[in-house]
């Protein structure tokens, strides 16, 4: 009695799961779907003895797959992975990708730089033709952070993408805090017609830490559906 949402994510988890092989150092992504996938590895683990080392994009993926018997490391003890699977919340049909939903993007883009591979698992609600539905998530530093909004105002503008909200995140009516104790901006767009550009121009604004598009990053992309099976783009 699963929803056609969550059957097509663990259809995708578990098209995922089998590029994983004994010895193997991978990355654990953050978010509902991520969570499916954690379980189903640890299940895979425990079924087959196999050796992994983990490492997680959030402390709420590490602590997960540590209760289910995962070997979590740090990514430097590790160093280099062979493979990192995430969500994402939009996946475009070049495999560019909005991520950030769950406030961890900052850690899900460096642990994906870090793999030889980085494989997306989405339900469908996620392909989309154009980047922007879903609000950009912007992780800031705190200090300085008006400064910052203008900043990245100011670049919104210079790209037509201006008069569009962007609001902080929050949580309890306070702002929302990420793992890297830095607060999030949402930006929202509608639609992102030069994914690139605005990527370059947000990361180079001084307070901005990382935004969440996933441009060139993603290898393959498990598109699940509610039936079981699955869609892979490349
Ligand atoms: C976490 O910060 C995000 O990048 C997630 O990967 C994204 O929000 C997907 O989450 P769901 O699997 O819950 O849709």
């Amino acid at each position: 009695n699963l929803s056609p949402a969550d059957a097509a994510k663990l259809a995708a988890s578990r098209a995922a799961i089998a590029l994983v092989k004994d010895g193997m150092k991978l990355g654990l992504g953050t978010g509902s779907t991520a969570v499916i996938m954690v379980r189903e590895l640890a299940a895979r683990v425990k079924a087959e003895g196999l050796n992994l080392r983990c490492a997680a994009t959030s402390q709420g993926t590490a602590d997960l797959a540590t209760s289910l018997g995962l070997t979590v490391e740090s990514l430097d003890q590790i160093g280099w992975l062979d493979l990192t699977i995430d969500g994402a919340d939009e996946v475009d049909p070049d495999l560019n990708l909005i991520k950030g939903g769950g406030g961890a993007h900052l850690r899900e883009k460096i642990v994906a730089r870090a793999s030889d591979r980085m494989v997306v698992i989405a339900d469908p609600a996620k392909v989309v033709e154009t980047l922007g539905a879903f609000h950009l998530p912007v992780e800031v530093i705190p200090f300085g952070e008006q400064v910052t909004e203008r900043l990245i105002r100011e670049t919104l503008q210079a790209q037509d993408l201006g008069k569009r909200p962007i609001l902080m995140r929050k949580r309890d009516d306070q702002p929302y805090v990420t793992d890297e104790g830095n607060h999030i901006f949402d930006l929202s767009l509608e639609a992102i017609p030069d994914p690139v550009h605005l990527a370059r121009s947000l990361a180079a604004i001084p307070g901005v830490v990382e935004h969440g598009l996933f441009l060139g990053i993603c290898d393959l992309a498990i598109i699940g559906q509610p039936d079981g099976n699955v869609i892979e783009l490349r």
